[in-house]
């Protein structure tokens, strides 16, 4: 089994024991959805393909865990996870990698920081930085291309709709 798979049933685990299906659903769809969207991204930029697999499975994940966690104290306590997930869930993140051991400190470390943004300057973080930024944008335009009450970075989106050669 490789890495990217090894990763998916870590992830399985902790949004399996999510308890409120609405957001477990959403876990699940977002990210993977965002995955594969990194998937593409980097494969068009020739930029690390596993790593952006892996960071797009990881991006949101604390926030999904976290959210249950707190759940029960009230909506003020999920805005505080939402808030805090980039600072709070890097510390998260780089435990449970490290524990993990699917990645090398060096990778962990990129993942991390390009998950976390703005957390480095070394230019491999920044591309897949750059990945997951786009991937996520792209996964919010296509999860419903028509609703007008959808809220995207539109700046982001033309230059990914020219990147790709598509139209708006
Ligand atoms: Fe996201």
């Amino acid at each position: 089994m490789n890495r990217v798979e090894k990763l998916r049933e870590h992830v399985d685990e902790i949004l399996l024991n999510k308890n409120n299906d609405h957001d477990r659903r959403m876990a699940y769809v977002h990210l993977y959805g965002v995955a594969q969207a990194c998937a593409m991204i980097a494969k068009k930029r020739k930029v690390d393909i596993e790593l952006a697999i892996m960071a797009g499975m990881l991006h949101d994940l604390y926030t999904y865990k976290r959210k249950d966690e707190v759940r029960h104290l009230g909506m003020e306590a999920i805005q505080e996870v939402i808030k805090n997930h980039r600072l709070n869930g890097t510390t998260w993140l780089h435990e449970i990698l490290s524990k993990w051991g699917l990645t090398t400190d060096e990778e962990t470390k990129i993942l991390c920081d390009a998950i976390q943004g703005g957390a480095s300057k070394d230019k491999k973080t920044l591309e897949l930085e750059e990945v997951v930024n786009d991937a996520n944008v792209l996964w919010f335009y296509f999860y419903n291309p028509i609703d007008p009450e959808i809220n995207f970075d539109e700046k982001r989106i033309e230059k990914l709709i020219s990147e790709f050669g598509l139209s708006l």
